[in-house]
């Protein structure tokens, strides 16, 4: 039997903060490729944090980020301009949260949750998008990696969410868009939720989320649910 659940913890970039606008941007600058290149742009920044944490070589989200749209637009061919660069970056400082956000957080600390983000991204780039999405009221901690300088699915990044909360990682829900990251949640102790935002299949890694959602409406339901 799962425990109760006595705290959340939320991915940043496509969990609470809607991405789309940077794939709007990308094809607005470079018309025809803006969803191919959003899709490189995020797979190579995903790629980045993975190979620098096995390789011990850590710099932060927002270098990797910019590393990876570099990539992204020599991979696509495309010439991007020193402004144009800056605008894309900008969008990461600049995400709108999903509508459902708001309702739900505020539900979930009448619920009497603490709650936390835990990302990749940097303090900076997480401080800047919860103010222009106005969701900071409802965070009790905004957790970053760049405390342990490992990304996650490294096992010191999901630790920071047990030593924040003062909880074991079992009594922690962890609510995440990105299935890559509820497996490595799952694998280090969570109870995890799996918001399958774009209908993706469960990747095959022999691990399986706690709960699927599909948006953060599921997750006050669920809570509700678990905890009786
Ligand atoms: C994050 C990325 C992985 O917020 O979405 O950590």
């Amino acid at each position: 039997m799962p425990k109760p659940i006595k705290a959340a913890a939320f991915d940043a970039y496509g969990t609470l903060f809607d991405v789309y606008s940077i794939g709007r941007l990308l094809e607005q600058f470079f018309p025809g490729h803006g969803a191919a290149m959003a899709g490189t742009w995020r797979d190579k920044q995903i790629e980045y944090t993975r190979l620098r944490t096995m390789c011990d070589r850590y710099v932060d989200f927002w270098q990797v980020t910019g590393d990876a749209l570099d990539y992204t637009a020599d991979f696509h061919q495309q010439d991007m301009a020193a402004d144009q660069r800056r605008a894309l970056m900008d969008q990461y400082a600049e995400l709108t949260a999903f509508p459902e956000n708001a309702g739900v957080l505020r539900q979930l600390k009448d619920m009497g949750l603490p709650l936390a983000i835990l990302s990749n991204g940097t303090p900076r780039m997480l401080e800047s998008a919860l103010g222009s999405s106005g969701l900071a009221q409802y965070f009790d901690h905004v957790l970053s990696v760049e405390s342990v300088q490992k990304f996650k699915t490294d096992a010191a990044a999901y630790q920071i969410g047990p030593d924040a909360f003062d909880l074991p990682a079992q009594e922690i829900l962890f609510v995440s868009s990105n299935c890559w990251d509820i497996c490595g949640a799952t694998w280090f102790g969570y109870h995890t939720i799996w918001l399958n935002r774009a209908g993706q299949p469960l990747e095959r890694l022999g691990v399986e989320p706690h709960h699927i959602g599909s948006s953060l409406l599921d997750v006050a339901g669920y809570v509700q649910q678990m905890n009786g």
